[in-house]
């Protein structure tokens, strides 16, 4: 059955428009007097507070609800509108039922009532949930921060094959050449040894000629000289064919499969790549200990290793210390880059996990290289410890599981290690030691 609305008094029919709109519209609406107390809610706020009708609201507050701490932020936030008569517009609340034991983001709309005098008598507000929205955008960061990571990887990885394959051919004759040069030096020594052997023969003043000649071209400095050169630059060469094959290994095609790696030589290789960023800023100390071999993703770890490496040297400001450390305990091996730069607060290695948290300037970090690390490690069942003090220095241990191939879980870590570090799984903050 219908009512025709033109029997209503205006009065009347604006109290059930209102009633109507209140009770369906899927937004939370409510009103609280100057003490901050319900005086009115709809079925949406009773759902959101965990109470079955809005009735029980009502001359209750919010610290009849929230935690101490919420509710004392929530009754800040209210009394900018109740004392100050300044509306909130839009605003964007974390707010977690107690009663309902649950997280949701809302947005707020929150705006004084005034009497006839135009004193403020209490609050409407009216608010909508988010919290899907929230998860959703969450999700497409952190795809959109794989997918960066992953091809910020892939072109370090395809630039470091290239400038492998591409100076393997000059180094193959360089090589080459430098033997049959060597060859020849030796020769020609032994010729001009000869010669002058056979200077006794001469006349005076060929042999006059011959020694101002040898003055002129510093012929004894030479002959010392030349077999160092040479030695030196075979030495040279070896070191860049070392390189090379760092870079070789580093940027393996087969960088998506399982292997097992020595991540010691792991750890050279990746420290041969990135040796430009740290032999200006830091001495290199190595205590390796001997490891079992590690079922990884091997590039994927010297990934990790190379993040690390390149962090500790930007930590340093001037000249430091970077060590690298491993060691093998029971079913785990850890690998450890300490460096003596800056260290960290606690509330930046709270942080450093996030995607884009970074304290570099704009176009030195992206703040992506930690968040990163983390997922390859929780890839591989592992867990990150971070251990750093402002003005001293960091040193983050990353501890591997030697082989979980079939394992549901990560083994136990080795007794008396913290273990407040994120496993892949779990949710929250990544635990900083
Ligand atoms: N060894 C360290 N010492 C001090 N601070 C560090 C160290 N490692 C990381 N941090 C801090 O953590 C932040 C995040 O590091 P992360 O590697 O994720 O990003 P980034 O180095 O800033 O940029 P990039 O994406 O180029 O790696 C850094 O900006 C820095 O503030
Ligand atoms: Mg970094």
């Amino acid at each position: 059955m219908t009512t025709d609305t033109t029997d209503m008094s205006p009065a009347a029919f604006q109290q059930t428009l209102l009633q109507a709109l209140a009770e369906n519209v899927p937004h939370r609406i409510y009103a609280k007097d100057i003490e901050g107390r319900f005086i009115f809610a709809n079925a949406a706020v009773a759902r959101g507070m965990g109470v079955s009708d809005p009735s029980e609201l009502l001359g209750k507050t919010d610290f009849d609800f929230y935690p101490l701490e919420e509710a004392r932020e929530y009754t800040r936030l209210e009394q900018e509108v109740l004392v100050h008569g300044r509306p909130l517009l839009n605003q964007e609340e974390h707010v977690r039922y107690l009663l309902l034991r649950e997280d949701v983001w809302l947005v707020t709309t929150k705006v004084p009532v005034r009497d006839g005098a135009g004193q403020i008598v209490g609050l409407v507000g009216i608010n909508y949930d988010v919290t899907a929205q929230k998860a959703a955008e969450q999700a497409l960061r952190e795809a959109q921060t794989q997918l960066l990571q992953s091809e910020k990887m892939a072109s370090i990885g395809q630039l470091a094959a290239g400038v492998a394959h591409e100076i393997n051919n000059p180094i193959g004759y360089v090589n080459s050449n430098l033997g049959s040069l060597k060859r020849y030096v030796d020769d020609l020594l032994r010729l001009i040894a000869d010669y002058e052997r056979a200077e006794g023969d001469l006349p005076p003043e060929v042999r006059q000629r011959l020694q101002s000649t040898k003055v002129e071209v510093e012929l004894e400095y030479m002959l010392e000289d030349l077999p160092v050169l040479l030695r030196e630059s075979a030495d040279g060469l070896e070191r860049v064919k070392g390189i090379v094959q760092s870079l070789k290994d580093f940027s393996r095609v087969d960088n998506s499969d399982w292997v097992d790696a020595d991540l010691n030589a792991g750890l050279d290789s990746t420290l041969n790549v990135v040796s430009n960023e740290v032999k200006y800023k830091a001495d290199v100390v190595k205590c390796y200990a001997p490891l079992p071999p590690v079922r990884c993703l091997a590039a994927q770890m010297n990934q990790v290793f190379m993040n690390l490496i390149v962090n500790a040297a930007h930590a340093i400001a001037t000249y430091g210390t970077i060590t690298l450390t491993t060691g093998h305990e029971g079913e785990w091996v850890w690998v450890e880059v300490a460096d003596t730069g800056s260290g960290m607060t606690p509330d930046a290695q709270r942080r450093i996990f996030e995607p884009f948290f970074t304290t570099k300037p704009i176009g030195k970090g992206t703040g992506l290289g930690l968040s990163l690390s983390f997922s390859i490690v929780q890839k591989h069942k592992g867990v990150i410890h971070v251990n750093s003090e402002p003005g001293k220095g960091s040193a983050f241990r990353v501890w591997i599981p030697v082989n979980t191939e079939g394992l549901e879980e990560a083994p136990a870590l080795p007794a008396g290690v913290d273990d407040k570090c994120l496993r892949s799984g779990q949710t929250g903050d990544p635990a900083v030691r």
